[in-house]
């Protein structure tokens, strides 16, 4: 069992992921083009939420490329349609990858919430072609640490915190990413990081305020947060006066040894 809090089948789940999808992608195409995405490539999208990645992964590898997109809730998936788009619901600590299959494996957002994250990169990396490439894309809620608003800062620690407690791990631990991969075979390993510049009432800022809304009672009931002080903070989160710094963005790739 996974314990995943932010279950895609919440009535918001799409909003709240296309909110996510809206600031990442640009990052998430450029990184993968980067790394030289193509017509035909085969491509592993694991933890492919409301499936944007999925769908631009599609168009770049044309018919004679195949996507696989897996998730534990395939709820925000499974209207999508496409030729070269294979959608399977997976649980990347429990199920199997065939090894040695795809010449891009992503994952966004996802690490931190696993209980072992370093065993399900292990996986990704068997599930590599000779020469493919693996994307990590994480976070590491550091940034939060400089606002000047306690309650800005309460408010995303306590939030962060309650996602990630049925792991039993935090938001702040991407910051060892790079190191763990390093460590896996893996050739050209490299890494790049950004974070977000939050104006209350921006859709980043919505995509946390959505955050909260879905785990309201369990911040509420484990203590976290005073209803008062998280409405507060909400609050914070849609005045156009507010400025804070978001999650900060951590990027690792590296390839399978062609030979
Ligand atoms: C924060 S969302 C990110 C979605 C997407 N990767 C993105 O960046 O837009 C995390 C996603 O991982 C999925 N997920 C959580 N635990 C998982 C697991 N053990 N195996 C596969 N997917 C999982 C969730 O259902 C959710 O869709």
């Amino acid at each position: 069992m996974s314990g995943y809090a932010l279950d895609n089948s919440w009535n918001q789940a799409n909003r709240r992921l296309a909110l996510l999808e809206q600031l990442l992608d640009p990052m998430t195409m450029r990184r993968l083009t980067a790394l030289g995405l193509g017509p035909g490539a085969r491509c592993l999208e694991v933890g492919a939420g409301g499936g944007s990645v999925a769908r631009w992964l599609c168009a770049q590898v044309g018919p004679s490329g195949h996507v696989v997109a897996t998730d534990i809730n395939t709820a925000l998936l499974d209207g999508l349609e496409h030729p070269n788009l294979e959608t399977r619901t997976h649980d990347i600590m429990a199920d199997p990858l065939p090894p040695a299959e795809f010449d891009f494996v992503h994952t966004r957002w996802l690490l931190h919430h696993l209980p072992e994250p370093e065993r399900a990169v292990r996986r990704m990396v068997e599930a590599l072609k000779p020469g493919g490439w693996l994307l990590l894309e994480e976070v590491d809620f550091f940034p939060v640490h400089t606002s000047s608003s306690g309650l800005y800062r309460d408010f995303m620690v306590a939030l962060t915190d309650t996602v990630v407690k049925a792991s039993g791990r935090d938001c702040f631990w991407a910051r060892a990413l790079p190191q763990m991969v390093a460590t896996m075979g893996l050739e050209r390993v490299g890494g790049e990081g950004d974070f977000s510049v939050i104006q209350g009432g921006s859709p980043v800022a919505e995509f946390f305020a959505l955050t909260a809304d879905q785990m309201r009672e369990r911040m509420l009931s484990s203590g976290a947060m005073s209803g008062e002080r998280l409405d507060e903070a909400l609050l914070l989160l849609k005045s156009p006066d507010f400025w804070g710094f978001g999650g900060g963005g951590v990027a690792v790739w590296g390839q399978r040894s062609p030979a």
